[in-house]
């Protein structure tokens, strides 16, 4: 099953570039930034990702980025990542990214979408992986906020696809940010949000009718809503999956309590990614192998969810249908 998942061309759709900040990185960039850290060690950081919910690992994550300063540091950090994900398998990755954790503390919006865009470019030259951007806004801040950064992006749109919503999900609804969503897509950009992995189904709906979302990123509370869970199967809507994620943060128990398999016996388009892979446990191909053993998916429900992330990218129709062959090639070889 590893060889296969290794072998399989994907997609990686939900991974936060911050959320690949190796501790070792994060000393890495504090000595050379002069940026002080209350860890007096590797270990001592590690100790410190026991999370009891999502605001628990938010509160680390916005903590650790800190020693994110330069162009250069955000380049090192999403070299990494393809580095990462080229060992895995990943043949294109769609990654968010926080410009507001980083405008907060000074650093200016244009030094980060240089930085992994300097990535970006080297990625396809070294390791063939394309990769586009997807800017999250933080939706515990106030929408006005969103907006001013949207309105920044505008001179950068060229390198970024889309847009997303992450940070604190309960109490802070899609519904707070449909005018930025709907200037957003009026100045091209695709949109994702998301919704159902702390908050509510209603959130998951407001995603799609009031934001105009193509896909869900989590959506792992969908099911308690059976017509949501049926609208979700007959408009082919992605839900971009990241099981070690939801244990870590107890939105579920245990990785055999993952109701991804539940979902794609129904129909649902799920996938599987790594979200902040430095602080869960696991990059993608990780996140494959464990769910497969836990839910004890078969090697053609593999190939299917792999067909699903390449199928739920922004790719064109073209690159989609490249990858897409050479997963039939896979397939044919190892199932
Ligand atoms: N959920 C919400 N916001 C986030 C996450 C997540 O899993 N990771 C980084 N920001
Ligand atoms: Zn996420």
């Amino acid at each position: 099953m590893e060889e296969l998942i290794r072998a399989l061309p994907k997609a990686e759709l939900h991974v936060h570039v911050e959320g690949t900040l190796e501790p070792e990185m994060m000393f890495d960039l504090a000595a050379r930034n002069g940026v002080a850290l209350r860890f007096a060690s590797v270990e001592e950081v590690r100790a410190a990702y026991a999370f009891t919910d999502l605001q628990s690992f938010l509160d680390i994550y916005y903590e650790g980025m800190a020693v994110l300063l330069t162009e250069r540091d955000f380049h090192d950090l999403a070299r990494a990542y393809f580095q990462r994900a080229h060992t895995d398998g990943v043949r294109h990755a769609e990654l968010f990214f926080d410009p507001q954790a980083h405008t907060g503390r000074a650093v200016p919006f244009e030094t980060v979408v240089n930085g992994l865009h300097a990535a970006i470019e080297e990625a396809r030259a070294e390791f063939g992986i394309s990769a586009l951007l997807i800017l999250c806004f933080l939706r515990h801040l106030p929408a006005e906020q969103a907006m001013a950064t949207l309105e920044e992006a505008l001179p950068f749109l060229d390198r970024i696809a889309a847009v997303g919503l992450d940070s604190s999900e309960a109490g802070h609804p899609p519904a707070d940010f449909v005018e930025v969503y709907a200037r957003a897509r009026a100045e091209g950009l695709r949109a994702v949000a998301h919704a159902g992995e702390e908050g509510p189904p209603e959130y998951v709906r407001q995603a799609l009718d009031l934001l105009g979302v193509e896909r869900i990123d989590h959506g792992v509370r969908s099911e308690e809503d059976p017509a949501l869970l049926e609208r979700l199967v007959r408009e082919g809507v992605p839900l971009t999956m990241c099981p070690l994620s939801n244990v870590k943060l107890r939105v579920v128990d245990r990785l055999e309590d993952h109701n991804l398999k539940r979902l794609l016996d129904a129909g649902v388009r799920v996938l599987i990614n790594s979200d902040d892979p430095a602080y869960f446990g696991g990059y993608i191909g990780q996140n494959y192998v464990e769910t497969a053993e836990a839910l004890a998916l078969t090697r053609d429900e593999v190939v299917t969810i792999a067909r699903n992330s390449l199928e739920a990218t922004f790719l064109d129709d073209a690159a989609k249908a490249e990858l897409l062959a050479e997963i039939d090639e896979v397939a044919a070889r190892l199932v």
